[in-house]
């Protein structure tokens, strides 16, 4: 091990029981959305409760990169300077987005239907994910993107001077991909098509039109058919970014295995393509109540109370919940290892291709931890030990996974040993204040 890795442990220890209010921080999939059509609006975008993690601040760099005057005012307050669609200048330097897919497969979207070359990078984690689930549709507008082997970062897009819209079935249920090719059909004449068997999180058409694109979504036999009509001038817009469910989603499942305790979690999206996990962990037997709903920032939420549950039961998940949970399985897999039978997380196979391969990651930690586990290529089964029966007792490897790294922290504030995790870190890319906010709660937690 490094001596970096060895300064970046962090161990959890049994807990609790939680109490009081977990404020969790901006969402993370809006806040890059904010800050991209902020750039390619023409005029002054004011965002709040921006999600001031690593990932978002890496594209806000970039966006300044491509021309957009980005000014941080403090406590999630940012505006955005806007250049127009087609507007972005060309970057001098390479544009390193650090840890995050989303950041990266978005801007290059963004870019993909103006005349100039950008370059971009990443850390360990995001220079070994597939690029060409994005590159292929840009190619059909015109852009052209030379990477390493497998379409791997760096990689130089050359963004096509004269693009043509294009109509793009996504193959795989994937949000980037699509906001990839909306966000370049913006600068493409008339009307791009994008066509999703699945739902996927529909941040970007519901932003799109708030910032007066003309965007439609029709449900067909094929699927979700969006269509957007290219080159608009994108008003600048006021945008309140509401709080992210999947951030929220450790400290909802560690008050739920932890005895005796009882939270408030304000604010919690209800957006049906995010609240795959809410739905899951009602049919586990979670002690969930879901209060006062409304609106806030465009999106449906609640605030929850939630209670320790402690008579969890397993659960087969069913493929078709994958797109509305796809960042939740791993604190999934902790909340199963406290439940009663197994668990089976079908349809899952995204997850190989996430920051890291969370089925591996997941499995490999539980078992160290002294939970069975089977997995398969598009599987993942946790056989569940029932409150308080979890061993733990291990060091887990984190692959430079923020959502990894939180999830056995979570299992080790309620397993009978302490956990370890390697690299608490990338924790910073989501969620900076995690620590914070879990040990306010009552979690132990401990560096080294
Ligand atoms: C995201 C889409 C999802 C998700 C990621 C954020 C987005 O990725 O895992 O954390 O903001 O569009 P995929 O598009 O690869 O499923």
């Amino acid at each position: 091990m490094t001596s970096h890795a060895a300064d970046q442990r962090m161990t959890a220890r049994k807990s609790g029981p939680l109490r009081g209010v977990a404020e969790v921080p901006g969402d993370k999939s809006i806040s890059h959305r904010a800050l991209i059509l902020g750039a390619l609006a023409v005029g002054e975008t004011r965002i709040s409760g921006l999600l001031e993690g690593q990932d978002v601040l890496d594209t806000a760099r970039a966006m300044r990169a491509f021309g957009a005057d980005v000014v941080q005012h403090g406590g999630g307050a940012w505006s955005v300077h806007g250049v127009g669609v087609g507007g972005f200048a060309e970057p001098e330097g390479v544009i390193d987005c650090g840890n995050s897919g989303t950041g990266v497969r978005l801007i290059m979207g963004a870019m993909a239907t103006t005349a100039m070359t950008a370059t971009f990078t990443g850390d360990a984690s995001l220079r070994k994910r597939p690029m060409g689930r994005v590159t292929e549709p840009l190619a059909l507008f015109g852009a052209r993107a030379y990477g390493r082997k497998g379409g791997r970062l760096p990689m130089t897009v050359v963004g096509a001077a004269n693009p043509v819209p294009v109509r793009y079935a996504v193959p795989v249920p994937s949000a980037q991909v699509k906001s990839a090719v909306l966000l370049a059909g913006l600068n493409a004449p008339g009307q791009t098509v994008v066509i999703e068997r699945e739902a996927t999180r529909d941040h970007s058409e519901r932003m799109l039109a708030g910032f007066g694109a003309e965007v439609t979504v029709e449900d067909g036999p094929e699927g979700r058919v969006i269509t957007l009509t290219g080159q608009p001038e994108l008003r600048p817009q006021v945008v309140a970014v509401p709080r992210d469910p999947s951030s929220a989603a450790f400290a909802v499942c560690a008050a739920l295995i932890i005895e005796g305790s009882e939270i408030m979690v304000p604010g919690v999206s209800q957006n049906p393509t995010r609240n795959g996990l809410l739905k899951t962990l009602v049919e586990v037997g979670a002690d969930i109540a879901f209060q006062n709903p409304r609106l806030e920032g465009g999106e449906p939420v609640a605030d929850l109370r939630v209670r320790f549950s402690g008579a969890l039961r397993g659960v087969d998940v069913p493929p078709g919940r994958a797109p509305s949970m796809i960042d939740e399985y791993p604190v999934l897999a902790v909340v199963a290892a406290f439940a009663e039978g197994p668990t089976v997380m079908r349809g899952v196979k995204e997850l190989r291709v996430k920051e890291s391969d969370r089925i591996d990651a997941m499995a490999r930690g539980l078992e160290a931890c002294g939970v069975r586990v089977e997995e398969d290529a598009d599987t993942l089964t946790v056989h569940g030990m029932g409150a308080g029966g979890v061993p733990g007792g291990a060091t887990c490897a984190v692959h430079l996974d923020h959502r990894i790294a939180m999830s056995f922290l979570v299992l080790g504030m309620a397993s009978v040993r302490p956990v370890t995790v390697d690299d608490a870190s990338p924790i910073a890319t989501s969620f900076p204040l995690f620590e914070g906010l879990m040990t306010g709660l009552g979690a132990d937690l401990s560096r080294g």
